[in-house]
This record gives structure tokens, sequence and C-alpha cells, in this order.
């Protein structure tokens, strides 16, 4: 498994022939170096419905006719924008043509921002994919979780994305703590330098799980690794 990052929380993992795309926030993104025009995918998946998730989702998939892969309440608001979809919820995996994607468990909040309003987009979540017989866990947005402890006996995980921005998310003391109870192969950190409020060290992190045997590559926008 390939894994690209395009900067904030999107991920492109691609094995044997199929390309996926997590999160691909990038024509909002001032640290993104690719444009949504340019993303070739057999599909989208999304950790839930915040716009600096959703991104440029909707561009995507018309353009690959491809579907979005979504929690029930933001896959119908996807299809209601006019975009194939296979709706799923927490807990539940699927086998698509190429790749496995299970819904884990995230601690956040997740809807659409409509005018004044706020839609309710479904449970944020975390993904489990498996492609070429590797294992990536995003984790989405999310706090630190005991049962993480859970999801790293449980699955093998080749590689983990975890946000470390804090604020919204995770901070670098709870994500290095997450790092070690997902037993993760390599961690890429994520959600971080994109505002001002999530700026983060990501070598500094780095460093602090090298301190505690675990590998963690900071990835720059554009930049990937081969699992
Ligand atoms: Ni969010
Ligand atoms: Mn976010």
């Amino acid at each position: 498994m390939k894994l690209t990052y395009y900067g904030h929380s999107c991920i492109l993992a691609e094995a044997e022939g199929k390309r996926v795309i997590i999160d691909p926030f990038l024509s909002g993104n001032p640290n993104a170096n690719v444009r949504p025009e340019e993303i070739r995918v057999d599909a989208v998946l999304l950790t839930h419905g915040h716009d600096d998730h959703l991104g440029d989702t909707i561009e995507i998939a018309k353009k690959n006719n491809c579907p979005v892969i979504a929690t029930f309440e933001l896959a119908g608001y996807c299809q209601r924008q006019g975009v194939q979809v296979q709706p799923m919820n927490t807990g539940g995996a699927r086998d698509f043509d190429g790749f496995r994607v299970k819904w884990t468990q995230a601690f956040h909040s997740s809807s659409i921002q409509v005018g004044e309003q706020f839609l309710y987009a479904g449970p944020p979540a975390g993904i489990l994919l498996t492609m070429g017989g590797k294992t990536l866990y995003h984790a989405g947005d999310t706090c630190l979780f005991g049962d993480m402890k859970w999801i790293g006996e449980r699955n093998r995980i080749d590689a983990a994305a975890l946000p470390i921005g804090d604020n919204y998310t995770m901070g670098p003391e709870d994500a290095l703590t997450a790092a070690e109870w997902l037993k993760a192969k390599v961690v890429i950190p994520v959600h971080y330098n994109t505002f001002p409020l999530i700026r983060q060290d990501a070598d500094a992190f780095a460093r602090a799980c090298e301190e505690k045997g675990i590998r963690c590559v900071p990835l720059r926008p554009g930049e990937n690794l081969d699992l």
C-alpha cells in the first residue's frame, strides 16, 4: 500500500491498481499542492462532515464517477448532491473491489454548515482501510479514547494517521499515547499546521514517538510512503 499525504487529514491510499482518497480537503487548504480535478480515485471515504474533511468530495466523486463511502447521514447528504454513495455506520465493514473498509468510533462532532444552520451529519468515525494486505487506521478527528487499545489489539495496524493539531482534536501528547496503544508500525501525524489554531511541531512529535520506539514519519503535502 502506498500512501500520499495531501495536507490536513487527506490521505490517498493505493494498492494493486486501486486508489481511495480519505477526507479530500484540497481547494480550501492553503497547504495542498494538488487540485481536486487532478485526483483519480475509485472511492472517496469521509470520516465526518466538517468542511475541512468533506472538502472537494462532491467534485471528485462526480469527476471520477465513483462512490462516496461515509456514515449514513453524511452519505445521504452527498447523494442529494448528485453522487453515488455507500452508506455505512460505526462498527460496519464491507469489502469493495480491491479494498475493505471498517468504521470505528471517533469522539468529535459532525455537521455540515448550510448558511447559518448546521445539518446533522451522523456520528464522526475513524476508518480501518485494508488494501494490498496492509491496513491504514485513519483516526479522523477525535480525542484520545481508551478503546484505541482495543483497536490496536484486534487489528494489525500497518500505519496510523493521527491528528496532532490540538484545539479541535487530540494534541501531540495524547496522540503519542494513542500511537502506543494502537501498536501501529508507523504513525503519520495529520490535522496540524493548516490554520494558526492547530500549529504544531511535527518533528518534535516524531522525536517523542521515536523515544518510545515508535516509527513516525511526518509527510509534507505531496509526499508519499510505501508500507
Ligand atoms: Ni472536524
Ligand atoms: Mn477537522
